[in-house]
């Protein structure tokens, strides 16, 4: 396209200002430049920010708050009230995966921001004695789930791992992938594909250039997922190799029981096709969405929409009324994913978000603003459980399947690498009792089983147990039964060892 039909079409969508430094550029500038903006649909954005803009704001907020009602009883499911059931829906669950019926899809394609860190989170070490990566972590539950399957069924199988990145972290994270040869699993396997990014815009919807030839653009929020299932035929890869249905996370859970079988069978049993992992929600003002109806229609209500009024709101018996706090772990099946995607997908709106967006001013100074100017655009995973016909809700413990990394660490802080550590080998410890062993200090005195305060911090036992040895639990009264052991313990591929020196 030459530059004055490039002109006419910034123009026409009322954005020629993103040429104001177009002298200024050198000729490779301008040509990557005009590449960037040539792909760009601005009909489309222009009308995002429009439908985004109209239902956004304090009222949207009012209308949320006085529409929603607390998740009905009959969907929800419980490890805890439903104990007899368990069984039962994890054997449901192995066998599907043992007949390749089952894959996992990584969302990855956040930038991390709270955390601060420049590479993806799922590269981070939160200093585990392994020092394993959140992303090894992920793949060596796999590995072992297979093998459960495998083991139950004797059919070989495999659980895909369809990984979603973005424009900020695709490189970074298949560069990962390679350097450590896909953590054991087989790289066809391991399947990347990217999200779609939008720029940000200010509030009179100019998009916002972050430098003389370089637009302020974002992922278009974890919601993007659908669009770029689409784009990418990722559903048509995923019949191919016979899949039915997609357990859809997060990155930064460092907990989750990725492709758990139990919520797989408890959802394939009260046949749903859609359904999300919850945890009781216990502080008004936690920082995550809570699942409940809205206006009829099951939804997610995110903590930056819910006012502080309806986050204290109690039930009869004592307990929050919006207490279900999303995980960002859902169960999908494929005809559903195939309708979203189809035919819901474009049907949704941008949720927006009020940004401090860094910018080039009309004189070509960058500005690093102190307050919002603009606002980014992003579509969310959980927007489309409206469309479900059969929704489930499967209620989980928090301490052993949420400890989230989202800060960086800081004292008394929350989400950080630091609690997330800690709640790993705090759930380890307890497996490692509750399959009948204990712990001994240097004279050979039994450790308490909830660990004392020491130094006024509660630290947990040192215990990690490669996921390479057990998923949830498993498999460890063989070898630690009756045994007693001194902390730092550590069971692996490679066997027991205790005493290791690593910082906490
Ligand atoms: C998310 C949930 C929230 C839940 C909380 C639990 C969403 C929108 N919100 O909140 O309801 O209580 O987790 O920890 O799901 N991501 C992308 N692309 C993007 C943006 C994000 O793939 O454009 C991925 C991130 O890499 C991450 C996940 O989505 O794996 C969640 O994103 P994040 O922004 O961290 O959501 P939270 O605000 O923590």
């Amino acid at each position: 396209m030459d530059h004055g039909r490039l002109k006419d079409r910034l123009a026409k969508a009322g954005q020629s200002h993103l040429l104001r430094f177009w002298d200024q550029l050198s000729p490779e500038e301008q040509a990557e430049f005009a590449l960037e903006l040539e792909g760009m649909n601005f009909t489309e954005i222009n009308a995002f920010f429009k439908n985004a803009m109209e239902t956004s704001g304090q009222t949207k907020q009012e209308k949320v708050d006085s529409r929603m009602e607390p998740l009905p009883r009959e969907v929800l499911g419980s490890v805890t009230r439903d104990r007899d059931s368990i069984k039962e829906w994890e054997e449901e669950g192995l066998r599907c995966i043992s007949e390749n019926r089952v894959a996992v899809l990584l969302l990855a394609g956040g930038q991390g921001t709270r955390l601060g860190v420049s590479y993806p989170k799922g590269m981070y070490d939160v200093g585990l004695p392994s020092h394993k990566t959140l992303f090894q972590l992920q793949a060596e539950r796999i590995l072992r789930l297979e093998q459960l399957a495998r083991r139950q069924h004797a059919n070989p199988c495999c659980i895909p791992w369809y990984i979603m990145t973005s424009g900020r972290t695709m490189e970074s994270t298949q560069e990962f992938f390679l350097k450590h040869k896909y953590f054991g699993l087989k790289q066809e396997n391991v399947i990347f594909f990217q999200q779609g990014m939008l720029p940000a815009m200010d509030f009179s919807g100019k998009i916002i250039l972050e430098n003389k030839s370089t637009l302020a653009m974002a992922p278009d929020g974890n919601g993007g997922l659908y669009r770029a299932l689409g784009k990418h035929k990722i559903v048509e890869d995923m019949e191919r190799r016979g899949i039915a249905y997609v357990h859809v996370y997060c990155v930064d859970n460092i907990l989750v029981k990725v492709a758990d079988p139990a919520f797989i069978g408890f959802c394939l049993r009260k046949g749903a096709d859609c359904g999300a992992k919850v945890v009781e929600k216990t502080n008004p003002t936690e920082t995550v969405g809570v699942v409940c109806k809205v206006g009829g229609c099951y939804q997610v209500v995110e903590y930056s929409e819910i006012t502080l009024a309806t986050a204290e709101m109690r039930s009869a018996d004592g307990r929050l009324m919006f207490n279900a706090a999303n995980l960002a772990n859902h169960f999908f099946s494929l005809p559903f994913l195939k309708d979203v995607i189809n035919t819901y997908e474009p049907q949704l709106l941008h949720h927006v978000a009020q940004k401090k967006i860094p910018y080039v001013d009309t004189r070509g100074q960058l500005i690093k603003p102190d307050k919002p100017n603009g606002i980014k655009m992003e579509k969310f995973v959980f927007d489309i459980f409206q469309f479900a016909k059969t929704f489930v809700v499967y209620e989980v413990l928090r301490e052993d399947e949420f400890a989230p990394l989202k800060n960086a660490d800081s004292q008394d802080g929350k989400d950080n690498p630091t609690t997330a550590r800690h709640a790993l080998m705090s759930l380890h410890h307890r497996w490692v009792l509750n399959a009948g062993a204990h712990f001994i200090d240097e004279n050979g005195t039994r450790l308490p089983a909830i660990p004392s305060l020491k130094d006024g911090t509660d630290l947990p036992i040192k215990c990690e147990i490669s996921p390479l040895v057990s998923y949830g639990g498993e498999g460890l009264e063989k070898l630690v039964h009756g045994r007693e052991f001194q902390p730092s313990l550590i069971i692996d591929e490679r066997g027991i060892h205790e005493h290791v020196r690593n910082g906490l």
